[in-house]
């Protein structure tokens, strides 16, 4: 199992190679077999290519360029921009994109009693392991993943054109066409601290 997770890497330029049917399925049965709050299984896996991935490309380049004019819900945060701009590029060069939503989650911009925040947090965390299943599945296939936080940019044009749920993450998926070198990790002392 450790050499699958080391082995992982985010994957940002990829071969102009389909990814079969058959292995994407493969991929996604993985999601589906992560852990989730009381079995809630809070995900729908929207797989999106050719023209839809445009049409899904073209809501993202419109939500960055929103939040470059300073509307949107990333709005004012200038830092962020090129790297969505980079993202998007990934996103092309990808030939499969999926989005999952939550299908009862809350829109972002609600009032959250604590209790609901705690139930979304819950689901949310779920979606992780789902989405770190499908990497690592992919990965020993020779399928290169990015996971992508940067849709939030386009989270109104996303969330309409998606049409369902609340958008919780995105994951691109294509074979490798570069080797990322390992990012460094902080200290094992830094992130770990041991009560006994
Ligand atoms: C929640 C989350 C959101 C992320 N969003 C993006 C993104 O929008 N664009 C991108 O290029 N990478 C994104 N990444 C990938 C991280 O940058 C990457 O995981 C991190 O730099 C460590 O590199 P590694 O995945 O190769 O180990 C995201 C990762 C996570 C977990």
């Amino acid at each position: 199992m450790y050499n699958v997770i080391f082995k992982r890497r985010s994957v940002r330029f990829f071969k102009d190679t389909d990814i079969s049917k058959v292995d994407m399925r493969e991929i996604l049965r993985a999601g589906m077999w992560a852990p989730s709050a009381k079995n809630r299984q809070p995900w729908k896996f929207i797989v999106v290519k050719g023209d839809s991935k445009k049409e899904a490309l073209d809501l993202m380049e419109k939500g960055i360029e929103k939040s470059e004019k300073g509307e949107g819900v990333l709005a004012g945060a200038p830092e962020l921009y090129t790297n969505a701009r980079f993202t998007l590029r990934c996103m092309a060069e990808a030939p499969v994109l999926v989005f999952v939503v939550n299908p009862n989650g809350r829109p972002l911009t609600d009032n959250w009693t604590t209790a609901e925040k705690i139930h979304e947090l819950s689901d949310v965390q779920a979606i992780g392991a789902a989405a770190e299943n499908m990497a690592l599945q992919a990965t020993t296939m020779g399928i290169g993943s990015l996971w992508i936080g940067n849709v939030f940019f386009a989270y109104e044009e996303l969330h309409e054109w998606l049409g369902e749920g609340e958008m919780v993450l995105a994951m691109s998926f294509g074979y490798p066409n570069h080797h990322p070198c390992p990012l460094a990790r902080k200290s094992e002392e830094e992130v770990i601290e041991v009560r006994d």
